[in-house]
């Protein structure tokens, strides 16, 4: 009997997929470091009976329109705002992503990154490489506190609340908004439910963790950042597209918000001629909220769990 074939859209170690190829048919993209071909793609799933995705490719109506034997796209990530799941229900393929795998790893990140922007560890890291540490001086890259400050989480699912918990260790008090109340949240961490404006206004860092839909596109825009702090300091890692950047960068010049940390961007990769990669007070990363070496590979395992599963006729581990 044959095997079902799956494509892969990025080259993935060998290592992770050596335990699969008994089973499955492996096609794959070869590149690790470049999102294979628009037109390489819809040939691929034409032919394949599964997908293994990257959230650089938009698995979309007209994709699957054409995908007669495709039965899961197995997106290598949490979010799945690439993937076009009502077509995909109405064309009877699973999709799933992989949650809880990444979650404390991003939320690491997160914290990281709220970290390196409020003490300015990457501007600091240039200084002393730029030979521009001629002294020590009382406010040398005097940064911002973190201890006892109030951390504003727009988002609170599995990350959030473990992003709570990073928070509640540096005795932060927690504000939170999400679509609806995590009891878990507020009865472990102390977190507290509030509206998006009043979580704005009083938190010392919003941290942005929402998934990206047709409701939180560009829900940080001029009105938000107006209502935030003056020393308020903004982080993103989610998705680039729920905020306007051109509005982030409005109110960074002006001094609406003291700084930015970035993992996402509206445009991956960002362009290094974008005016926000010429302000200080930003730090940027590549999109690596889940990017150790454990928990990619757990996502890789997952991934491909979820289609050997349902090309087996299982059910899936982690549908969406
Ligand atoms: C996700 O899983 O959605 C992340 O953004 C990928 O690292």
């Amino acid at each position: 009997m044959s095997k079902p074939s799956i494509f892969i859209t990025r080259k993935l170690p060998e290592k992770v997929l050596a335990p699969y190829r008994d089973k499955l048919e492996i096609d794959m993209w070869e590149k690790t470091d470049e999102a294979v071909p628009r037109e390489v793609l819809l040939r691929k799933a034409r032919e394949a009976d599964g997908l293994v995705t990257m959230l650089t490719e938009s698995i979309d109506d007209t994709l699957l329109n054409e995908a007669a034997n495709l039965k899961i796209v197995a997106n290598m990530a949490v979010g799945y705002d690439n993937i076009n799941v009502e077509s995909a229900r109405k064309h009877n393929i699973e999709v799933t992503n992989t949650p809880d795998v990444l979650t404390d790893t991003t939320a690491d990140l997160a914290f990281g990154l709220l970290m390196t922007s409020a003490r300015r560890i990457v501007e600091a890291d240039q200084y002393v490489r730029n030979g521009d540490w001629k002294h020590w001086a009382p406010m040398l890259m005097a940064g911002s506190d973190i201890h006892h400050k109030t951390l504003g989480i727009v988002g609170m699912g599995r990350i959030g609340t473990t992003l709570a918990k990073r928070g509640r260790g540096f005795d932060m008090e927690i504000l939170y908004h999400n679509r609806s109340r995590n009891v878990e949240a507020e009865e472990q961490l102390g977190a507290e439910y509030v509206s998006l404006e009043y979580l704005l206004k009083n938190a010392d860092f919003v941290v942005c963790l929402a998934p990206l839909t047709d409701e939180t596109y560009h829900m940080f825009d001029q009105a938000a950042f107006k209502h935030m702090k003056n020393d308020a300091i903004f982080i993103n890692a989610s998705r680039g597209a729920l905020v306007n950047e051109t509005a982030l960068y409005n109110a960074l010049v002006s001094k609406e918000i003291k700084g930015a940390g970035l993992d996402v961007f509206e445009n991956e990769p960002i362009s290094k001629d974008h005016p926000l990669l010429q302000l200080n007070q930003v730090v940027c990363l590549p999109h690596i909220g889940s990017s150790s070496v454990e928990t990619r590979t757990k996502m890789m395992e997952l991934a491909l769990n979820n289609a050997l599963r349902v090309l087996q006729g299982d059910t899936a581990i982690t549908p969406v």
